[in-house]
């Protein structure tokens, strides 16, 4: 049963699920090898488990989803991952690009572009083409990304309008402007699976006042039953702020 029809029965009244949820996507290296298998077939299905959730979060209603495909630190892995990794989100963006239309569901990739390979770089043009067009569900997915890079990319690009004199006011609202999530609300609820407890420099401007919810299952066992479970967690974190008012 779907949380909120939970609520509605138990008589709590309906929650609306966070709108934004943020995840790092950590065990699937662990995954592969408890069943003998290579890396590679841990991020495939990794993969899997990334199309399961973002299908499910648009189905509950979820807004947004932010995930952790690949950090500026995943370029210390070996070549052969790195690449397998890299055709995996390949073949993700060329899929999206196909049906993002006709499923409404958009993907918009963050993160430093620049090491990325040509392939890759042009797959995101098309895919950002297409996104513009269509409304709806949006699943934004960080590949070769940092928090701290990213905060230190929208300073440079504040100080670049400072110069031409179209910078606006600095506060904290003008400068969330500058950052990828320009336009978007913040992550209400961050998952990370895999049994470690840190953000790992993953939005780290954006999860100031985030809940956090952090799980031993590995990724590519995280399904719509754990997506529940994180859900009902967030629920009862803001029924006890309610509280507390
Ligand atoms: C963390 O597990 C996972 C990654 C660094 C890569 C995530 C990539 C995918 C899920 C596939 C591509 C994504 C999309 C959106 C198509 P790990 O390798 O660190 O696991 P471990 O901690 O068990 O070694």
């Amino acid at each position: 049963m779907s949380p909120a029809k939970k609520d509605i029965e138990a008589g709590r009244g309906p929650i609306a699920p966070p709108r934004h949820i943020a995840i790092i996507m950590d065990g699937n290296g662990r995954w592969a090898k408890s069943r003998g298998l290579p890396r590679s077939a841990g991020h495939s299905a990794g993969a899997e488990a990334f199309r399961t959730i973002a299908n499910y979060c648009k189905a509950i209603g979820v807004k947004w989803l932010t995930v952790y495909a690949f950090s500026t630190e995943n370029w210390k892995r070996s070549a052969d991952e790195i690449s397998w990794i890299m055709s995996l989100l390949e073949k993700y963006l060329l899929e999206s690009i196909e049906k993002m239309e006709r499923d409404g569901m958009r993907l918009v990739i963050y993160g430093d572009e620049s090491a990325l390979s040509p392939r890759l770089r042009s797959l995101m043009d098309r895919a950002r083409d297409v996104a513009e067009h269509v409304e709806g569900f949006t699943a934004n997915v960080c590949v070769n990304y940092g928090g701290r890079a990213e905060i230190l990319r929208a300073a440079k690009r504040y100080a670049e309008d400072y110069v031409n004199h179209s910078a606006p006011e600095l506060t904290e609202e003008s400068f969330s402007g500058y950052m990828y999530t320009a336009g978007l609300p913040e992550p209400e609820l961050l998952i990370r699976t895999g049994g470690e407890k840190r953000i790992s420099n993953f939005l780290l401007w954006q999860l100031a006042y985030t809940e956090m919810y952090f799980t031993d299952t590995l990724w590519p066992d995280f399904g719509p039953a754990e997506l529940d479970k994180a859900i009902e967690f967030f629920n009862g974190r803001q029924r006890r702020f309610g509280a507390a008012e």
